[in-house]
């Protein structure tokens, strides 16, 4: 060894000891200005000498270079979870109480054949789990629990954890015994969480900064845990305790959950204090643990939201064994949500990314569960009216982990009153000061309509196009694969531009310039922390805005059908929007069409008429419409489809018309009588010549009589009119110029995409086929068409270029 290299192992030695001792004991024995000026040198001895630089070096503590995504990779041992068991408070004796407990305590005793079970207890930690390797004694990876069968590797920001160790700690050796060595294979299982007092601390800071704070410590750590710069983190102060091993190799694995514990505690890991994991003898000693750690829990520097029991002994966990996807031999024992009081002062309501609307209780601030709570969730408007939430009420809130505060209950007797109106003094009453609560009509971001489906208790906003809240979703959706097909433009990139206010629309994709676009990028990557190697090597990487540009061109001619999908239309997916495209032809028509039209159509049925006859309602919605026709057209559209005209008939309309007690046959004895348009004109008194049930009559009379219907209807017959009008003759509907026709598309064409091609073909009555036959009538080959087209030589099938195709079409 060179005189660095020993320099170098005996700084590594000394930092990694003082280090355990302040971040894991607890008891520094050095002065902090020591360890600093330690880790100075050997940081100016590994610059100078890159090749002395290890991975479990102290100064990678600080974060490294960042990342543009994290790898995943699967776990070997699958990270499982735990069964609940919560206690009824309400009981008054102890097994009642607990009997939930009991019951797991019962089973493991069956399954194992014992009177009483040795348990293992723990805190229930409220943080993120993750698994650690270690690979001769170096921690090599870390990687996030994921869906429990791979996660994230986030070896790099879990190396900035001060408690974790980088390398195994040598264990002393004890009298007589000799020193083990480190096991060559090691996982270990735990909780990164944040402490409350750094949690405040970094609360503090995000304020300062203008960011936004963090709702409780949970989400801070795991916020923190997934930050592509691992210099970020570095920042954070995270914490971590070890709670299982799920791999040993080269040393002798533990027999007891205890033993465990206490090896993990002397290779140098943090777990739970002593008095908090006792092993008890059986199950009254587990209650006597629960209520302990509850009189416990508010002076614990960290949240737990409740407590792990875990038979201790190994064997006994294997005989055990799974149910699906957590361990019969341990159970979570969670705390109640905690509970407090409070007044609202307001009740507003709040615009989902999908456009539902929640109504939100403003609270009076008060604090439960660990933070203060200034807003509580009241689901839905039918929710509100039943536990009759009303401004100026004292409520119950609660708050459970990670959830979001919700009303419980009304404290009625506390509700303010005043005296009834019109009342006087000896016979009035009291009523309520405030109304009790309804859901706006308007949307509060947009001022869209409010639309609440039958039997839906989600109220939504009709503006998906144009409204704030909606935007970020609605262009993801827009620019998706099966819908505009816009490469590059990823989720992270669109809430960027809409945040920053490049795009408030899906119109603006097409307006956006190659520097707003570098712009969006220099600024998120400020806001995240990230400073990109280009960036540092003074370059700008401008690529990828270039294709994204170009992504975004390419996008400008779709067929109807993916441009109708691309909107976003609650209930419109694939098919219904190639109905539409296939049966109505064009934008202009679709939307000018009411929902009887639409659901006259074939597949489509009142729920979706109506939610596409909403949203072409919506004056938001039609301006945006608007602005993205200015620059995208169709490539596909053509006259609506002459099998309409058997569709159109007035006994079909006026059965898709939802009138009370107008069923299929009694819409076809009407028509027989009356046309659509001489509804739209008859007075009531009109009504009473028609020759049909008295009952039926009343109620198409009482229909009409609502604003708005005797128009409606006028309208509703005057486009079918209109279309019947424009539809080709049947002559001619018979020669659509591919009716009857097979074509096979292969090879790139110069200007159409396979999907407009197929599109225009299917437009014209043909077929496209995948695979060339002797049935096939054309195979149309473009640039480097393949086996088909040598196929087609082959059976003497007629072979077209792109102009063909469109002198086909053209009906030539
Ligand atoms: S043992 C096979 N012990 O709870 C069971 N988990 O619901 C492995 N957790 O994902 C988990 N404290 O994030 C265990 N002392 C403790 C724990 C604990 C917190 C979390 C962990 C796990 C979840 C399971």
């Amino acid at each position: 060894m060179t005189a660095n290299e020993l320099r170098a192992a005996e700084l590594r030695e000394l930092l990694n000891r003082y280090g355990h001792e302040y971040y894991v004991l607890d008891a520094p024995t050095v002065p902090d200005a020591e360890y600093d000026r330690l880790f100075r040198e050997l940081q100016a001895l590994e610059e100078a000498h890159p090749e002395l630089a290890v991975s479990d070096s102290p100064t990678r503590r600080v974060g490294g270079a960042p990342l543009d995504a994290f790898e995943s990779a699967t776990h070997l041992v699958p990270m499982l979870s735990l069964n609940n068991a919560f206690s009824n408070m309400n009981e008054n004796n102890s097994l009642d109480r607990h009997a939930e407990i009991y019951q797991f305590d019962d089973r493991v005793r069956k399954s194992l054949g014992v009177n009483q079970v040795e348990y293992a207890t723990e805190p229930k930690f409220d943080g993120l789990a993750i698994s650690l390797i270690y690979e001769n004694g170096v921690l090599i990876r870390a990687v996030t629990r994921g869906d429990g069968v791979s996660g994230e590797v986030v070896t790099d920001n879990v190396r900035t954890i001060r408690s974790i160790p980088l390398r195994l700690k040598r264990q002393e050796p004890q009298g007589f015994l000799a020193v083990e060595a480190l096991p060559t294979l090691l996982e270990v299982r735990g909780e990164v969480l944040m402490k409350k007092n750094d949690f405040l601390k970094l609360n503090e800071t995000q304020l300062s900064l203008g960011h936004k704070p963090f709702a409780n410590p949970r989400n801070a750590a795991a916020g923190s845990l997934r930050q592509l710069d691992s210099k970020v983190t570095a920042k954070r102060r995270l914490s971590f305790f070890a709670y299982s091993i799920a791999q040993v190799e080269g040393a002798i694995w533990p027999e007891t959950h205890y033993g465990e514990m206490v090896w993990l505690k002397e290779l140098g890991f943090p777990i739970a204090q002593g008095e908090l994991r006792p092993v008890v003898p059986g199950v009254a000693g587990l209650i006597a643990y629960y209520e302990k750690v509850l009189t416990l829990r508010g002076d614990l520097p960290y949240d737990i939201d409740g407590v792990v029991y875990k038979v201790n002994s190994r064997s006994s966990q294997e005989t055990l064994g799974f149910v699906s996807r957590a361990p019969r031999w341990a159970i979570a024992h969670k705390f109640q949500a905690e509970e407090a009081k409070t007044t609202v002062e307001a009740i507003e309501e709040q615009v989902g990314r999908t456009g539902a609307i929640t109504p939100v209780a403003r609270l009076k601030p008060v604090f439960v569960g660990g933070v203060t709570v200034t807003n509580a969730t009241l689901h839905n408007e039918d929710e509100v009216r039943r536990k009759d939430v009303r401004v100026g009420d004292t409520v119950i809130v609660r708050r459970a982990g990670d959830v979001i505060p919700e009303v419980v209950s009304v404290v009625l007797a506390q509700r303010p009153m005043q005296p009834a109106a019109g009342g006087d003094l000896f016979s009035a009453g009291e009523e309520p000061r405030y109304p009790a609560y309804r859901l706006p009509t308007a949307c509060p971001v947009c001022g869209s309509h409010v639309v609440r489906e039958e039997g839906e208790a989600i109220a939504r906003c009709s503006g998906g196009l144009s409204c704030r809240a909606q935007r970020s979703q609605a262009i993801q959706h827009f620019a998706g694969r099966r819908m505009m097909d816009i490469d590059g433009l990823g989720e992270r990139y669109i809430d960027k531009l809409v945040e920053y206010g490049y795009v408030k629309s899906v119109a603006d994709l097409y307006r956006l310039k190659l520097e707003d676009l570098l712009e969006m990028k220099r600024r998120a990557d400020e806001d995240e922390g990230v400073t990109p190697e280009t960036v540092k090597a003074g370059k700008v990487a401008s690529k990828w805005a270039e294709n994204l540009i170009e992504a975004i061109d390419a996008s400008r001619a779709p067929p109807l059908a993916r441009l109708l999908f691309a909107l976003g239309i609650r209930h419109v997916g694939e098919s219904t929007a190639k109905t539409l495209a296939d049966w109505l032809g064009s934008m202009a028509l679709i939307r000018r069409c009411p929902a009887a039209l639409f659901a006259a159509l074939p597949d489509i049925g009142g729920v979706v008429a109506d939610s596409l006859a909403d949203f072409f309602a919506e004056d938001n919605n039609e301006k945006a419409l608007d602005a993205l026709l200015a620059e995208v057209k169709p490539a596909d559209e053509h006259a609506p489809s002459p099998k309409l005209r058997e569709r159109l008939d007035d006994a079909a309309l006026l059965a898709r018309l939802a009138i009370p007690r107008l069923t299929e046959v009694r819409s076809q004895q009407l028509a027989a009588q009356r046309s659509l348009a001489w509804l739209g004109q008859s007075e009531r008194r009109a009504l009473l010549e028609l020759e049909l049930p008295a009952e039926v009559v009343n109620a198409l009379a009482d229909w009409l009589d609502e604003p708005g219907r005797r128009a409606a209807l006028a309208s509703l017959a005057g486009l079918r009119d209109e279309i019947l009008a424009s539809l080709p003759a049947a002559a001619e509907a018979a020669a659509l110029p591919l009716e009857g026709k097979t074509l096979v598309l292969t090879g790139t064409l110069p200007t159409l995409s396979r999907d407009q091609a197929k599109a225009l073909i299917e437009a014209a009555g043909g077929k496209v086929s995948g695979s060339v036959s002797k049935k096939t009538h054309y195979v149309v080959a473009g640039e480097e068409a393949g086996s088909k087209l040598a196929k087609a030589q082959e059976l003497g099938v007629a072979i077209l270029d792109e102009a063909g195709l469109q002198a086909l079409l053209a009906g030539n």
